[in-house]
Parts: C-alpha cells; structure tokens; sequence
C-alpha cells in the first residue's frame, strides 16, 4: 500500500494533474514475461533468472470453496468484456481501492481499505495493537480475536477487502521500515499469527489480504525511482531486486504465505520490489509457480499500489487485479489510464490475452465473495470515508459511486477493552531486578521522557513528532485515533487510588540537560517511570536502532539519581538498550504499539493487574552492530537494475544467524520474564503414524500445498508447572535441530509453542504436534520437502536460548 500519506500524496495528486497529458510508460525490455533482462547478466550473479512459469493456473475451487466457485462462474458468464475489465481495475473512488459495481447484475461493487491494525481510513473506529505487539503474545485465541473484532469494524464500515496481514517484511533486517507491520523474524510464529488473523477477520465476513507478497523486506527504494523533471515521467531506477535462492524462499519467506493460504485467505497482494529481477507483480515462478500451483491458492493476487508495472505479462504471470489502477508511483498518475483496464479490453480482442484466463481473474475475486456471502445484506461504505480518503478524493474519481447510509456509523463495540487486555498480554517484561515490578502501591512517583504524556499532534500518526505517546507506527499501516489513553493519564488514575504524588517531566531535552535530583520534590520518588520511544513508517527504513530523541541520556540522567528506574518502550521492535546492565535500571519493558489503550495495558502490567507473559518475537542483540542482512542503502551507480539485495545470508536471520555464529546476545528471541517462575518436565515424544518416508505422500493439492505436509507425524508433550506465587500465564517453545546432514540449516528452528495460564502450584501438560513439514527441508533438487536422515533434536523451554527439555527422534529409523 502507498506510503504516502496526506502530504506526500496530495502532492503526487497535484504533479498528477500537472503531468497527466505528458506520461509516457518508460520502454521496457519487450515486457518479458518473467524478468526484466539485465543489461549486464554478470552483475546477477547465480540469480538472475525467474524462469517463466506459464500459463496461469485456473481455479478449481478446491478446498471447500465449490459452490462459490459455481456462483462466481455464473457471474462471469454474464459479464460483457468491458464489464471484465472492470472487475480486475481499480478505480478512483469512496476506499483506497475500488471495484466498480455492475448494477444489472446487482453487484454493488468492493471496497477495498488499509491496514494491518485498524481500518485506517474511518472514523469511530478502534486501533488495535500492532502486528508485532500481536505476535509477542504468542497467544493463538488474542491473534484470532484480535482478526475478528477488526474485521467487524471493516465490514461494518463496509469494506470488503481488508488490507491486512502481513508477512513481509517478515523481519530479516531488524532496519526494516515495517517490520512491525508484521509479526516475528520467524516464519513459524508468523505462520501461526497469519493463519490466526485471517481466520478471524474472514470469520467476521470480509475478505482477508496476505501481504506483501514476497520478498518485501526493505523499503529503500522498494519502487522505481522517477525522473519528474522531464517531459515525460521516466523510471531512473528500478525498484530494488531481492535475490532470493529457493531454499530460503520456502523455508524463510514463502513458508508463513503458505499458513495463509491454507487459512483460506481471499487475497494475496504482491510486493513492490523485483524479485531475482522481475517485478513481483510479474513474476510468473512466485505467482504462478509458488503460489497458484504449489500452495494451491484459489483466491486472486492484487497488486500493491502502483505495483503494476506491464499489462500482458502481469496478466500471464498470475497477476489478477491491478490496484488502484492508474500508472506511475503508487498507481497516482493517469489515473484514467491502466495496464488492465481498456489496455486489457483490447489485448483480449487482439487475441493477445486469452479470454478464459481474464474469467479466471474474475472467477478468484468472486468465489471468495460468495464464500463469504458478501453478495447478500452487506453494510454500505460509511459515507464518512469519502471526506477521510485522501488517496483517491472525490476530485479524483472518474465514475460515480452511490454513496448511502448513515455516515460516521459507530464500530467500535466493546473492543477498547479486548485491545486493552490484548496489549497487556504483549507487554514483554525484559528485566527485573529484585522484583522492582509490579509496583507495591507507591507513594511517590516519577514519570520521565517524551513518550508518557499526551499526544500533540492530532489522532492521525501520520508521521513522527516529539512530545506524545506512541502506539502506532506511520503509513499505509496506522489509524485514526478516536481516543487514545496516554501512560502519563492511566498512571495519574491509578495512583490516586493510593493518594501517591506523580510528578512528570517530558521534555527527554530538559531532562538531559538537568541534575534529575533538583527536579524533584520533596524526596527520592520511590520509582522513576521513564518512558521511550521510537518511531518506524512504510516507505524508509530506520536509520537506527536506538529509541528516539535521545531516550539512552534520559535513562542515564534519571538513573544517576534514581536507584529504582523502569524503563518502558513503545518502540517498532528492535531497539539497542545499552542501559540494561545499569544497576539503577531495575525494570525493562518492552510494550512496542499497543494501540488506543496503551496506557491502561500498561498500567495493568506495572501494578501487576496482568503478569507479564509476552515473549520477543525477535532477537535483541548486544550493540546494534551485531545484526547483519542490512538493507541496501548505499547504492551510488545510476544504472537501471542497480539496485540489488542479496539474500546471502539465505536460512540466518535473527536468531538463526545469531545462533549459527555462537554471537551472545542480549535478550534472546522468546524471551521475556514473568512475576511468576514456571518449570517443565517429564518431556515425551510419541509417534503418531507407524512409519515416515523422507518424501510426503504425493496428494492432490489442496489450499496450503500437499496436504500430507500438514499431517501430525510426532506429538511431543511437557508438563508445565507454575512454581512462583502469582498466577500467570507462560509460553514454553518447542525447537527442531536438524541432523547434520542438512547443511546449511540453522542450529535450532522453532516449531512449536502455546501459551498456558496457570494458578500458582498448577500444573499443565503441553502438547506439541509437529507437522511433516515442521521436520522436512526443501530440496532443491527433488523440488520436494523431504525428511532427512538421521537423528533430530527436540529441546523445549522458555525461549531460544532457555532449553530445559531434550529429547531426540530418529523420524526414517523409528
Ligand atoms: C558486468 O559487471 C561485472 C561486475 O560488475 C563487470 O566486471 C563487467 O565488466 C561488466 N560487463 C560489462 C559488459 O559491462
Ligand atoms: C531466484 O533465483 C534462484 C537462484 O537461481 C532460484 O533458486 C530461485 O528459484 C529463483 N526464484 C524465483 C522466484 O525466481
Ligand atoms: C482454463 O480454463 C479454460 C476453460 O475455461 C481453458 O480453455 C484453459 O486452457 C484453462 N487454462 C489452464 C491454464 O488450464
Ligand atoms: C531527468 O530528465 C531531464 C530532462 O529530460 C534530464 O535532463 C536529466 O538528465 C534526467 N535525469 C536523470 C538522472 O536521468
Ligand atoms: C494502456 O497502457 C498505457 C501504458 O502502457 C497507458 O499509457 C494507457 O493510458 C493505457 N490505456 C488505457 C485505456 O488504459
Ligand atoms: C494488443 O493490445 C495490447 C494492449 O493494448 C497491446 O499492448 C499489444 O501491443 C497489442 N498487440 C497487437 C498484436 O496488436
Ligand atoms: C444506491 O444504493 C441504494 C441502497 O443500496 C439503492 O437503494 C439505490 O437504488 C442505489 N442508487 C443507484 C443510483 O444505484
Ligand atoms: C525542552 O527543554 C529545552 C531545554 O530546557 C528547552 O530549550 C525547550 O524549549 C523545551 N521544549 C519545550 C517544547 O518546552
Ligand atoms: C545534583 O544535585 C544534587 C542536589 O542538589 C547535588 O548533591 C549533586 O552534587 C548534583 N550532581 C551533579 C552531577 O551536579
Ligand atoms: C544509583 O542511584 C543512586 C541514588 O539512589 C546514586 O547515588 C547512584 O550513584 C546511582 N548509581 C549509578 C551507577 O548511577
Ligand atoms: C534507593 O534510594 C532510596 C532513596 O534514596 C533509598 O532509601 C534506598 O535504600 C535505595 N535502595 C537501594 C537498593 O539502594
Ligand atoms: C559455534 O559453536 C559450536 C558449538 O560449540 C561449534 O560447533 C561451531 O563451530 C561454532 N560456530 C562458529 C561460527 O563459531
């Protein structure tokens, strides 16, 4: 989705109109179906080639999607081909993206609406927390209930088509812009949190949208670069080429794309970036190849905004619908113009593009429609949007849209209270010394740093500023806040309960610049609360892993003169924290974008109404020097197709590599304490089929891939026993080494996790399941996942680096 926001757009808007006679597409090599050709092969290296995978495969509507499949048939057999072309184009109109209705056939049309943690353009609507602060629940029912009560207030709004979630970035750079969009630097986890969320937003009855599809891992210059000084707008670059070999494509990237499909996800939006050279909207061996026939996929592939860069070749590539339609940086620019649209009317009748595969376009947009009943009573799109979208404003749109219903229509229900609770549970309590935390009825208490207070600049984030709170991150993935209760107000609520004296200072300059000690009044404050933050936005990614405005110097001058010090940070993830050994820092909490209710999640960790049990989704690594994967930033050559991303550290991101490497680190992936002590025991594997080939049974593909893939082969279970006093809930973590043989795998992979709340004393058995493909490698060769030989170790415990439990299997011997 476009990055741009107010400003940015409205400007691409206004050099819209400026240029709009003057566009021409920049010539491209022949459209090539696959990949651009480079001008210089060498320069590819062993990548270079995205071999074609032609042609795009019709859906069947497989996977229990069957009668909707007929319905969507019938539908397209009635449609004349201008009718065709409209159904595949977006338009300018009331949502982001807009599929015109077809009135003589009663259909009313799809509104198509960001974002990943609220609908971003509506009012009276609520901001739930961020993927990443999801995932740090680890929490199966939260990511569920998290999808359903968001894909209530799509629908309610009328959108069809969320825009949410997303599973790339999944995180190989920690400096990767939207990595928080997203949930882990893991395609387990991720995996698990898609398949959850997808299934709770199309349970609520809109369509979901797996994003962005794939290899969008950097956002520097993840579109081309434009020269606008010309006479005609030119492509100075092309957008940068993630090169990715096979082998990570499925066990790294592809894999949490496959949980979604086999969720059933309506959607799948393809990514700005090339992928080993080709567009991602064009890519035929992606879209084709891994998604349409290896996963199965039934539903439709939408391009990101302005994602489109060819006609014919998008179209056989498996691209289904071009959004929002027009051409040029984020689809902007003649914007009555289209690759699909009248370009696609007239490849059909030039017999370029085969007319069945412009109805299977139309066939995977509507069976997922009809699967969801969208076609019967469907709410109207809040006439409220229309004032609200400054992506296609009124001014824009080229056809008319019946706007009706009651405007500015209340969403929200009760989900103030689940988001609430929601980010509490993703609160990730890194440190405790000496049990600073939960806090015993204080007396006297001091606030610090710029992210406590209120804040300054409007209930639209749309970009970054200094004195305010931070719940979400910047651009196409925010939302408009209706209410948003700042640490600083929840906090003051809570301690006059105990009549304590809150004192706050939030200017992170002053606090800096003074000796803390003659701030305060009368006496030490019995805990110094110092609030951090740091922002992260779509469209650049971070230039470091601090927290912003010097957030390291207010630790450092509070904790001089305060020997109980709780940092807490409301960060996009990754954040160094070279403050963490001080001795005055007693607590840590990590609490990432927890949406509206930020500060009362809080509040319910720091006073111990909630005892923490979220668990980091990534790796905090000891000086932000230690992480590598880097996003391509420095490119000073002006070729077309300089722009190139290496994957070569290929199966080792985050804690793979920095397990691989023997790197210590700070605060290792799944980690995160409670005020509770837990311990496991009695670990036991059992075999739950009597023998295991290396090769899966060759099934009919189903949504998700080979079903046998997905079969429960071990069930491994641990007893769970709470040892402290308070009751709490724990995350024990289930990793896979695999037997040497596998080069190239990383020491330890994790395949399984849940979360268990239990009373003090109360024990629980866990139980894992793990999958054939939780135990199977891709082999590039058979172009099979395949089981190795050899002896698998299977360790359990609280985090990555916590393995209380081993046991090994031997799965081709047993
Ligand atoms: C192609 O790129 C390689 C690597 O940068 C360079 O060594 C070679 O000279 C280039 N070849 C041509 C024909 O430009
Ligand atoms: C990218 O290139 C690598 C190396 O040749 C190959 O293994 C992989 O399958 C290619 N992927 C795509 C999507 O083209
Ligand atoms: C898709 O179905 C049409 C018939 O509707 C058929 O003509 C075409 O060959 C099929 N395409 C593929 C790739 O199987
Ligand atoms: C941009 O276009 C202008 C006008 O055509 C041209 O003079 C200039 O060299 C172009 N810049 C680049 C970087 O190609
Ligand atoms: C067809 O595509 C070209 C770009 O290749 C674009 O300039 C033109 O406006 C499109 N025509 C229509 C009718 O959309
Ligand atoms: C057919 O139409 C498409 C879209 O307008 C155009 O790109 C293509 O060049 C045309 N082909 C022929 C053979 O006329
Ligand atoms: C607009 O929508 C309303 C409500 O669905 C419907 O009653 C009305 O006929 C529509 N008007 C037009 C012009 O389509
Ligand atoms: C913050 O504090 C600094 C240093 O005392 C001061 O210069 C600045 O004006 C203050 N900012 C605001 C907004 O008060
Ligand atoms: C800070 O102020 C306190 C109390 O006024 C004083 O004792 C201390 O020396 C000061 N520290 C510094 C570093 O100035
Ligand atoms: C910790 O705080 C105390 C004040 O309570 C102060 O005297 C001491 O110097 C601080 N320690 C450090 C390492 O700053
Ligand atoms: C922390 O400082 C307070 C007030 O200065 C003092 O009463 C308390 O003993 C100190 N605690 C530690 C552990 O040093
Ligand atoms: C990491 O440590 C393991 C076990 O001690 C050792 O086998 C391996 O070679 C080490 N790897 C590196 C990169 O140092």
């Amino acid at each position: 989705m476009p990055s741009t926001f107010d400003l940015l757009v409205s400007s691409l808007l206004t050099a819209a109109v400026v240029n709009c006679q003057q566009y021409d597409p920049p010539p491209r090599t022949s459209d090539a179906f696959t990949y651009v050709q480079p001008r210089n092969t060498t320069i590819l290296g062993p990548y270079g080639h995205s071999p074609p995978v032609l042609p795009s495969p019709n859906a069947t509507g497989l996977g229990g999607w069957d009668e909707a499949f007929a319905e969507a048939r019938r539908f397209v057999a009635q449609l004349t081909l201008e009718e065709k072309a409209d159904m595949v184009t977006g338009q300018p109109g009331p949502c982001v993206g807009n599929i015109v209705a077809i009135p003589r056939l009663g259909f009313k049309g799809l509104c198509l609406q960001d974002g990943p943690l609220a609908i971003r353009v509506a009012d009276y609507a609520s901001v739930f927390s961020a993927g990443v602060t999801a995932a740090s629940t680890w929490d199966r029912n939260i990511l569920y209930e998290r999808g359903f009560a968001m894909g209530q207030e799509f629908k309610a709004k009328g959108a069809h088509v969320a825009l949410a979630p997303v599973a790339g970035p999944l995180g190989r750079s920690a400096y990767g812009g939207r990595n928080w969009e997203g949930f882990a630097a893991d395609p387990y986890l991720t995996g698990v949190a898609m398949e959850r969320t997808i299934q709770g937003l199309q349970d609520a009855g809109v369509q979901a949208t797996a994003k962005h599809y794939i290899g969008n891992e950097q956002e520097t210059q993840r579109n081309p670069s434009y020269n606008y000084s010309g006479p005609v707008l030119e492509i100075d670059q092309e957008a940068i080429s993630s090169n990715i070999d096979d082998r990570t494509m499925h066990e790294l990237y592809h894999w949490p794309f496959a949980n979604a499909v086999r969720a059933r996800v309506a959607s799948v939006m393809c990514s700005y970036q090339r992928l080993n050279g080709s567009y991602a909207c064009q890519n035929s061996k992606s879209l084709n190849g891994l998604l349409k026939d290896e996963l199965g996929f039934q539903g439709y592939v939408m391009s990101d905004w302005g994602g489109t860069h060819s006609g014919v070749a998008s179209i056989e590539s498996g691209l289904d619908m071009d959004m929002p339609g027009g051409i040029g940086p984020y689809g902007l620019y003649r914007q009555e113009g289209s690759f699909f649209g009248g370009n696609l009317t007239s490849a059909v009748n030039n017999k370029t593009v085969d007319e069945t595969r412009v109805d299977d376009m139309i066939v995977r947009i509507m069976t997922p429609y009809y699967w969801l009943h969208q076609d019967k009573v469907y709410p109207s799109v809040d006439p409220s949007t229309v004032q609200l979208n400054t992506f296609s404003p009124r001014s824009t749109w080229l056809r008319e849209f019946n706007i009706t219903g009651e405007a500015s229509r209340d969403v929200r229900g009760n989900h103030g209270e689940l988001i609430r609770k929601q980010a509490a549970e993703a609160t990730v309590l890194l440190k405790n010394k000496g049990n600073a935390l939960p806090l015993k009825a204080p007396k006297s208490i001091a606030v610090f740093g710029n992210d406590a207070g209120e804040d300054t600049m409007g209930a639209y984030n749309g970009d970054n500023f200094e004195f305010g709170t931070l719940a979400a991150g910047g651009g196409s993935g925010t939302g408009r806040f209706t209410y948003l209760i700042s640490p600083l107000a929840a906090l003051s609520s809570r301690a006059r309960q105990d009549n304590a004296l809150v004192q706050f200072w939030l200017n992170n300059t002053l606090i800096v610049d003074s000796n803390v000690t003659d701030l305060w009044i009368p006496t030490p404050p019995e805990v110094c609360l110092v609030f951090l933050k740091s922002w992260a936005t779509e469209g650049s990614d971070r230039e470091h892993l601090s927290v912003d405005y010097n957030g390291e110097d207010v630790v450092n001058s509070v904790a001089k003169a305060c020997n109980n010090t709780v940092v807490i940070t409301h960060s996009s993830g990754i954040n160094e924290l070279p403050f963490a050994n001080h001795p005055n820092v007693t607590a840590i909490l990590a609490a990432h974008y927890p949406g509206e209710e930020s500060g009362n999640s809080i509040v319910d960790i720091l006073y111990g109404n909630v005892n923490p049990s979220g668990k980091l989704p990534y790796t905090i690594a000891k000086s932000g020097r230690d992480y590598n994967a880097l996003p391509t930033t420095k490119v000073t050559t002006a070729g077309s197709y300089d722009w190139q991303s290496w994957f070569n550290e290929k199966l080792e991101i985050d804690y793979r590599y920095f397990d691989a490497q023997n790197i210590s680190v700070l605060y290792e992936f799944g980690y995160g304490l409670s005020y509770s002590t837990f311990s496991l025991s009695d670990i036991k594997v059992e075999a739950l089929v009597k023998s295991v080939s290396s090769a899966p049974e060759d099934l009919p593909i189903q949504p998700g891939g080979n079903p046998a893939l997905w079969e429960s082969i071990y069930n491994v279970s641990v007893l769970v026993t709470n040892t402290g006093n308070m009751e709490g809930a724990t995350v024990p973590q289930l990793y896979v080494t695999f037997p040497d043989s596998v080069l190239g795998t990383p020491p330890k992979q994790l395949r399984g996790f849940d979360k268990v709340f239990l009373a003090p004393g109360k024990s629980t058995n866990v139980n894992f399941e793990l999958m054939r493909r939780d135990l199977s490698y891709w082999s590039v060769v058979s172009q099979k996942w395949l089981i190795p030989e050899g002896e698998f170790v299977i360790s359990v415990g609280f985090s990555s680096r916590d393995l209380k439990k081993v046991i090994s299997i031997k799965p081709l011997t047993d």
